[in-house]
């Protein structure tokens, strides 16, 4: 293999946390077991685990010893009280609601703000997101900039296509639009960053026509450092400072902060409306838990105000960025197709164009998830047909996904460059016998979001159609 360079960590070990490969035989067993859905794997059983980025972060010796000084009080705590400062710095907001994760967030946002058959417009919904919005009746408009889905690397291909947006809003008019989201960055279109110009025309469109324009933030961070190395004008300012531009251009903002809160658990909603803000509390109250902890310890509020300012340290996200861009580059020479350029949590690779004789009826990136674990127990995950392929009730037929990809999600500061050259031999091997994966079918599911819990069989060799 040639040799790329590796970025070296910012940071020593002082905790570790035992990993453990089974042998083939155990390994075969167990995903039989689990009716070759990895959801259904338990965590010893998984060497590698690339299933999220999400709450599987390490904390630093900063935030383990910030969870000491956790005030459990039910209202005022301290705690609450250094987050809310930090998340009110970090988003220029004056409210600040806590929650527990970011589906939270999003259920009380869309609770509050949508009625039953209004249209909400993003670059892409997270699938959480999605599901908010249609379970309120809403109707989720994905507006993907056009480059979004070509294979050519291109920097920002997060985007919101801002043209289809404002045609968007003339043409169903806007009172038919409560809020407009921009998911930074764009995780479901392959973890790709916005850029400072989109957000702000996005920004300026929505205050045009008086629609609230809300971020989905959860990896605000990597957006930013995305910003300051790819984007003219912002090489020389720093990531609090593109932070804090990226922030200034929305009325209100929803987090997941399990992914750059670098802690395991929490959320929020910041705005600057103070009406909103005391309607979002009551939802709160009722659903999560009083305004001043919002469904969370006091030592989690602790270790996110930690976590929040640590996530923007550069050496921090130059590494975190540089580790994934690795990842890619070894994983390209070990034969498999990647989505270029790569984003900021997680590598996708395009089971689509690596095992094109196995049709997406047959879930080619399962087949390839599939392999990952029998290989090397490994964990990843399908983006594909199996997850958001639509199936008619009656007749059966699938509509297959826009993609067929497998994601390798990095958990923040876990695992180091070695752990990924593994992956890399792992995947090497499995090129080399590709001939041999097979395709899969649904043999057992349940109504909704079937990926997290259906049961799959081997297609059989009729049916497979390598
Ligand atoms: N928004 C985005 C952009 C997300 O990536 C996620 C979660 C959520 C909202 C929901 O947040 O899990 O805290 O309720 N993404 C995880 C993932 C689950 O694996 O990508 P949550």
């Amino acid at each position: 293999m040639k040799k790329i360079r590796q970025p070296a960590e910012p940071y020593r070990i002082k905790a570790v946390e035992p990993i453990k490969l089974l042998s083939r035989r155990e390994r075969e067993e167990r995903i039989v077991r689990a009716h070759y859905n990895v959801f259904k794997l338990d965590a010893v059983d998984i060497y590698i685990d690339l299933l999220t980025d999400s709450g599987t972060g390490a904390m630093s010796n900063a935030q383990w010893a910030a969870l000491m000084l956790g005030d459990e009080t039910y209202a005022g705590a301290q705690s609450f009280r250094k987050f809310e400062a930090v998340v009110k710095d970090i988003t220029c907001k004056k409210f600040v609601v806590p929650c527990h994760q970011g589906r939270v967030a999003e259920n009380i946002a869309f609770s509050t703000l949508l009625k039953a058959g209004q249209y909400v417009p993003n670059n892409t919904h997270f699938d959480t997101t999605r599901g908010n919005c249609l379970h309120k009746g809403g109707n989720p408009v994905d507006l993907p900039s056009p480059d979004a889905s070509e294979i050519e690397a291109r920097p920002f291909k997060g985007n919101m296509d801002t043209e289809a947006l404002e045609a968007f809003i003339k043409e169903e008019g806007v009172d038919a639009i409560p809020m407009v989201i921009m998911t930074i960055t764009n995780n479901s279109s392959g973890g790709q960053p916005v850029s400072m110009a989109n957000i702000h025309e996005t920004s300026e469109i929505c205050h045009r026509y008086g629609i609230p324009f809300f971020f989905d933030c959860a990896r605000f961070a990597e957006n930013a450092y995305f910003i300051k190395r790819d984007e003219a004008g912002y090489g020389d300012k720093s990531i609090q400072e593109i932070v804090h531009e990226m922030f200034a251009c929305c009325d209100g903002a929803m987090m997941s902060a399990k992914k750059d809160g670098l802690a395991n658990i929490g959320g929020f909603i910041a705005v600057n409306d103070e009406e909103l803000y005391n309607r979002f509390c009551e939802l709160l109250i009722m659903i999560e838990g009083f305004k001043t902890y919002g469904g969370l310890a006091g030592r989690d509020l602790e270790a996110l105000a930690v976590g929040l300012q640590e996530v923007m340290d550069y050496d921090y996200l130059d590494f975190r960025v540089e580790q994934v861009r690795y990842f890619g580059e070894i994983i390209k020479q070990a034969g498999m197709p990647i989505v270029e350029p790569t984003g900021g949590h997680a590598l996708f690779i395009d089971a689509g164009r690596f095992l094109p004789n196995i049709a997406p009826e047959q879930f080619p990136a399962q087949g390839l998830t599939i392999a990952f674990y029998l290989e090397g127990c490994i964990r990843s995950v399908e983006i594909g047909t199996l997850m958001f392929g639509e199936e008619d009730p009656e007749t059966g037929e699938i509509t297959p996904a826009r993609q067929e990809l497998v994601r390798l999600a990095l958990p923040r500061r876990v695992y180091t460059n070695s752990h990924l050259d593994y992956i890399a031999e792992t995947a090497e091997r499995i090129t080399a016998q590709k001939a041999s994966i097979p395709g899969y079918k649904v043999v057992k599911q349940p109504r909704f979001l079937r990926h997290f819990t259906c049961d799959l069989a081997v297609a059989s060799n009729q049916e497979v159609l390598s």
